[in-house]
């Protein structure tokens, strides 16, 4: 077990503290607010962020879009740049704040800002900027990452710097009472999938990545099954928190990571559109059977510690059978329908894809080859 960690944004949880924002942001700033397609404007967010930026000299720019393309920022990366914006302000879910991580990169940065996620460009600076989380789901408001759309060429792809990591993360759980159900389904199974993604590996026996990612899957598994009382201020501060606590870097800190997963996963994204949760939910059972042997320990241990199964020899496989059960009874397919045309084509399509990208050893041992993805796919793909 050998690593660094440092997690250096500051959170202010709990409801009403979005006005806590006014003396976060350094006064004498030039703010850029950025949002999404206005689900702010309706449900009142917008107003206290309005009435909270009071003292400061501001301008918005809104329209980032779910699964944020390079095309819409590079729109924000431009006004950043033209007026000398110094501070960011990102209100809105992952996609929004890792939209803004590329605005912040980019506009230090004087080439195209996709050669970021190609790895032509090392971030060595960027813009300052601060998060007002309003869909708790992808770890964004306390992590380094993010992950761009180019729509023009359907790749996703992710970045991580430390110069993205925001300076602050406002978690009010009363922004979520606005949320479709199926985006608060989509936050649950998220957050899951991150947790399983560093846990769902090998035995290494470091006791608290592993005893506090048992914590936070046995939380979400709790959620879901309240998930019919989930209108109770106590379920929503539940789920914000532990969402963000499956990304902020703490149970990935000294592990193996596997994220085959996400990978895949964002291809369904970038190719048919589907939600980032979903992509995951369809893919993470085939990956687990496909991958069952690597794994088996863990997922014993999983079973065993969240789902508290009887010990039995196939209970690395009763797991992954609840696993889909979680997300079924959530109302999310563990299936792919939503893709065009033939099956086989479906399958060949998300293959040519994951090569383009390198994506070609997957998981915590690079186990998951080309060969591998596509007896996942199969399985995958209805
Ligand atoms: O556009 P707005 O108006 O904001 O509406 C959004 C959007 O339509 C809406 N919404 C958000 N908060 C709301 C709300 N509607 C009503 N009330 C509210 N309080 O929800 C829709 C989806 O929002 P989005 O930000 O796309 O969802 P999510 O937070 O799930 O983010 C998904 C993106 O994050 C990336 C995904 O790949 C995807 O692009 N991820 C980022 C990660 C990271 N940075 O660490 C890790 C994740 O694994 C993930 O890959
Ligand atoms: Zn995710």
């Amino acid at each position: 077990m050998k690593f660094a960690y440092q997690n250096s944004t500051k959170i202010f949880f709990g409801q009403g503290q979005i006005e806590a924002i006014a003396t976060a942001i350094p006064a004498d700033s030039r703010v850029l607010v950025v949002y999404g397609g206005g689900s702010i404007k309706k449900n009142g967010v917008y107003d206290q962020v309005v009435t909270s930026l009071a003292q400061h000299q501001w301008q918005e720019f809104s329209g980032v879009e779910p699964n944020p393309t390079k095309e819409t920022l590079d729109k924000a990366v431009e006004i950043v740049k033209s007026d000398r914006i110094d501070f960011i302000l990102a209100v809105g879910g992952g996609s929004v704040i890792d939209g803004c991580k590329y605005i912040a990169a980019a506009s230090h940065y004087a080439g195209d800002g996709w050669d970021i996620l190609v790895g032509k460009h090392t971030v060595t600076s960027a813009t300052p900027l601060g998060a007002i989380l309003t869909l708790p789901a992808t770890g964004s408001e306390s992590n380094s990452g993010a992950v761009i759309t180019k729509a023009e060429t359907q790749d996703k792809l992710p970045f991580l710097s430390p110069f993205v990591q925001p300076m602050f993360a406002v978690m009010d759980p009363d922004v979520m009472k606005s949320l479709p159900e199926r985006q608060l389904v989509n936050g649950l199974v998220d957050a899951w999938v991150h947790v399983c993604e560093q846990y769902l590996t090998f035995n290494h026996g470091h006791m608290v990545q592993d005893g506090y990612a048992e914590v936070l899957l046995r939380n979400l598994k709790q959620l879901a099954d309240q998930y019919p009382q989930r209108d109770s201020d106590e379920w929503r501060a539940n789920l914000m928190w532990t969402a963000n606590q499956a990304l902020n870097g703490l149970i990935g800190s000294g592990v193996p990571h596997d994220w085959a997963t996400h990978m895949i996963g964002h291809e369904l994204t970038a190719l048919w559109h589907v939600d980032h949760a979903r992509s995951l939910a369809i893919i993470q059972p085939s990956l687990l059977r496909n991958q069952l042997d690597n794994k088996r320990a863990k997922l014993e241990k999983l079973g065993t510690e969240v789902f508290r199964l009887p010990q039995t020899g196939d209970l690395a496989e009763r797991t992954i059978d609840a696993m889909e059960a979680l997300y079924n009874n959530l109302g999310v397919s563990t299936k792919l329908t939503e893709y065009q045309g033939e099956k086989t084509a479906a399958v060949d399509k998300v293959i040519e894809q994951l090569q383009k990208h390198g994506m070609v050893a997957l998981g915590e041992t690079q186990a998951i080859t080309i060969e591998q993805s596509k007896a996942i796919l199969q399985d995958a793909i209805a």
